[in-house]
């Protein structure tokens, strides 16, 4: 007998080869029905949807059934037939049934009944073999091909930045060290200084916190780059938002200013959001229905509308207003002041009702690369404000200005034997240039309308947990 080769079950679906006889293995989600005929739900995770298989209990004996329970996976045989049922197309009638592994019912976790998120946070090795969990993680894979076709079209280079680095782009001090040193037996000078001259790197390194520097120095060179990989925040924000752990993408552009960012910002998220409406169709119908009924219809408006594009210091006069009329928040508002979440949520959510660019910050508040104004007081940062998410971009006008940005980093006191290489784009062939850092976990957060950052990347690390 010839062999017979597995399709998966999205295919079924897709082309339906009704009377054929077909190969399927996938996990069980459940089983059912009475003493002439069974029913096998089964998920081989290319689709949401199961495949019902039909087992006609007079041609199977109860032996080969009884390890097919929820969580088994098995491979099966049998003709795909038009459905009698409701709720499917197609179905099939079992020939043979081959069982890979069994799943003890009084130990597997992920029984019939629904599970809460924080439950299904402990077991995220299982996660993904429930409906949510399977659909987040396939629309999480479409939109890191959504952003490298966007830029791939439109000639940007994908250039790999380093992972460990000896310099805190962001100057924040949020850096996870690495080290081969003994942290039980420091080598420390007379100031009580570690000494790392003879750590594996010569030099105290971290993890990254951004691509960005790195992928100025390719954007002065090849054009147009982008980076899309981990990055790295020992911020302790236990918040629905912040991940230590979280992916990020960064393009940066030459002889990109002000409007052509704010413009590849806005076509950029626009074409994501885009992307997973045509092609994760039934994973966001799922995801619309269960958790987010209004998740299609807010995806569909965000490609709809125009961003509202706004400078800091009229976003702060527009928070003033609103105080003066009787609007409480939390945190003061003055210029000069750092926007907490209830600030942005209250100009994207109330106030306008769209995503915002918020333009021209005080230049105390953001990092020390970005293009000063004339003004002496501003700087050329664009952060693109969500609802729900808030700040989904980070991103600026890099000050490409030797002069002004050696002054900004003495400023700073950001040491600059670590600096001599970025400042080195200044010195030879500088050009103006701009860039911005989007979370992916952000953008997904907003696609999939989880509520929860920890639930759309596969194994989360936050303060206090790095399990899995
Ligand atoms: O605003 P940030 O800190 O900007 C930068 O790192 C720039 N160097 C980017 C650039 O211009 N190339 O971070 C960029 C984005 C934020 O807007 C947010 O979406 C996300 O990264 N982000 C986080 N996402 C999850 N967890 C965290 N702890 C995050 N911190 C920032
Ligand atoms: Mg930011």
């Amino acid at each position: 007998m010839e062999t017979l080769t597995r399709t998966r079950i999205v295919e079924l679906f897709a082309k339906k080869p009704f009377g054929t006889t077909v190969k399927v293995k996938g996990w069980v989600r459940t089983r059912r029905g009475n003493k002439q005929v069974g029913f096998i739900a089964l998920n081989d995770g290319s689709t949401i949807k199961n495949l019902q298989i039909v087992v006609d209990l007079e041609k199977f004996d109860e032996e080969t059934l009884k390890p097919v329970t929820t969580g088994a996976c098995i491979c099966a045989t049998g003709k795909l037939v038009k459905s009698q049922g409701k709720g499917q197309e197609a179905e099939m009638q079992a020939d043979t049934i081959e069982v890979y592994g069994t799943a003890d019912p009084q130990t597997y976790p992920l029984q019939k009944k629904g599970h809460s998120m924080e439950f299904l946070r402990e077991i995220a090795h299982l996660r993904p073999r429930t409906n949510t969990f399977g659909a987040v993680f396939r629309m999480r894979h479409q939109m890191a091909i959504a952003i490298h076709t966007f830029f791939h079209e439109r000639g940007f280079c994908y250039f790999h930045t380093p992972i460990i680095t000896a310099s805190d782009c962001e100057g924040a001090g949020q850096m996870f060290q690495v080290t081969t040193k003994n942290l039980y037996n420091l080598k420390k000078d007379e100031n009580g200084s570690i000494i790392y001259d003879d750590d594996f790197f010569g030099k105290q390194a971290s993890l990254t916190v951004s691509g960005q520097l790195e992928g100025e120095l390719a954007a002065t060179a090849l054009g147009a780059i982008y980076t899309f990989g981990p990055t790295f925040r020992a911020e302790n924000s236990n918040t629905p938002r912040h991940l230590a752990e979280f992916w990020m993408v960064e393009p940066e552009v030459a002889f990109a200013e002000l409007p052509e960012l704010m413009d590849l910002e806005e076509e950029f998220i626009k074409y994501c959001v885009k992307w997973a409406l045509d092609n994760c169709k039934d994973d966001l119908q799922f995801l619309n229905d269960m958790f987010d009924k209004g998740l299609i219809e807010r995806l569909q408006k965000v490609v709809e509308t125009e961003f509202v594009r706004l400078p800091y210091t009229e976003g702060i006069k527009i928070l003033e207003d609103a105080i003066a009329k009787g609007h409480k928040f939390e945190f003061p508002v003055y210029w000069g002041c750092d926007l907490a979440s209830e600030h942005e949520r209250y100009l994207v959510e109330e106030h306008f009702g769209k995503p915002v660019i918020m333009i021209n910050y005080p230049k105390e508040i953001k990092a020390f690369y970005m293009k000063q104004n004339d003004d002496g007081k501003t700087v050329q940062g664009t952060d693109v404000l969500f609802p729900q998410i808030g700040e989904i971009i980070g991103g600026s006008v890099r000050e490409e200005n030797y002069d002004k940005l050696l002054a900004r980093i003495e400023e700073l006191h950001i040491p600059m034997k670590d600096m001599w290489w970025y400042l080195d784009t200044r010195r030879y062939g500088t050009c103006p240039h701009a860039g911005f850092g989007l979370g992916f976990e952000r953008l997904l957060l907003f696609v999939t309308g989880m509520s929860n950052i920890r639930d759309v990347i596969p194994f989360p690390r936050t303060p206090k947990n790095a399990e899995f």
